[in-house]
């Protein structure tokens, strides 16, 4: 069977799977993920784990389809939940909201492990996500974005590091994004248009959006 290509989204969390880990992949849905990284030989193992029957059964039809029911598992969880600190290396939490994805790492026992690295493309509300993490001692090791079917995106490369970074405001929005990156300059442009919009309600917003606009015309 021929495999399938990952969109530019799903690629760019790929791009920070470390080679041969226990991968977890958390809200799999499809399982298009831990498929095309085990028949790409970038982890032998995974964990497909989704809230829900109905995607976690699209997911096993998927890991079928590729003949690795002896590569990966497809696992009812909530979350990290039913997973084992020594069942998984890197964890991807892709494709939702950046509350839940807090929520999720909060809810997760063995988060504060420093040998786990987590890949986080959320969706929406990346600040909150941001803020959760600094406010509990976990960093952006890396950070990057990308478009997709003309919506952009970003991914973080994150792990728990117990140090106290102060952060300002602008960062939550902002990032470990490396500004001379075309793709990491229009994901951010597009964060700066939301935030006009949201500051004609919110001026407490004005000067974050002084501080971003500065920074995109630095680069
Ligand atoms: C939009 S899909 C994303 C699929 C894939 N990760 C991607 O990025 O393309 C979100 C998936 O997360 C699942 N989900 C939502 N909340 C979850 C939770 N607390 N734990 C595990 N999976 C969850 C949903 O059932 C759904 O299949």
């Amino acid at each position: 069977m021929r495999l399938f290509s990952l969109d530019n989204r799903l690629s760019l969390c790929a791009s920070f799977v470390r080679s041969g880990v226990k991968l977890a992949d958390i809200g799999t849905d499809h399982a298009y993920l831990p498929v095309w990284l085990v028949k790409n030989g970038v982890v032998n193992t995974a964990l497909a784990c989704d809230i829900n029957e109905g995607p976690l059964s699209f997911g096993q039809e998927t890991v079928n389809r590729y003949e690795l029911c002896d590569n990966i598992e497809c696992r009812l969880s909530d979350g990290l939940k039913v997973v084992n600190e020594d069942e998984v290396d890197d964890i991807v939490i892709a494709g939702m909201g950046g509350e839940l994805i807090a929520k999720i790492l909060s809810d997760c026992t063995w988060a504060k492990n420093k040998d786990k690295h987590f890949i986080l493309q959320p969706m929406t509300k990346c600040e909150v996500l941001i803020e959760y993490l600094y406010e509990n001692g976990f960093e952006i090791l890396e950070q990057k974005a990308c478009e997709c079917d003309k919506k952009h995106y970003t991914v973080m490369l994150v792990k728990h590091t117990g140090h106290h970074c102060d952060i300002d405001k602008s960062f939550l929005f902002v990032g470990k994004l490396d500004l001379s990156d075309e793709n990491s300059k229009l994901y951010l442009s597009h964060v700066l248009s939301h935030l006009k919009k949201r500051s004609l309600s919110d001026k407490s917003l004005l000067p974050v959006i002084e501080k971003i606009e500065g920074e995109l015309q630095n680069d």
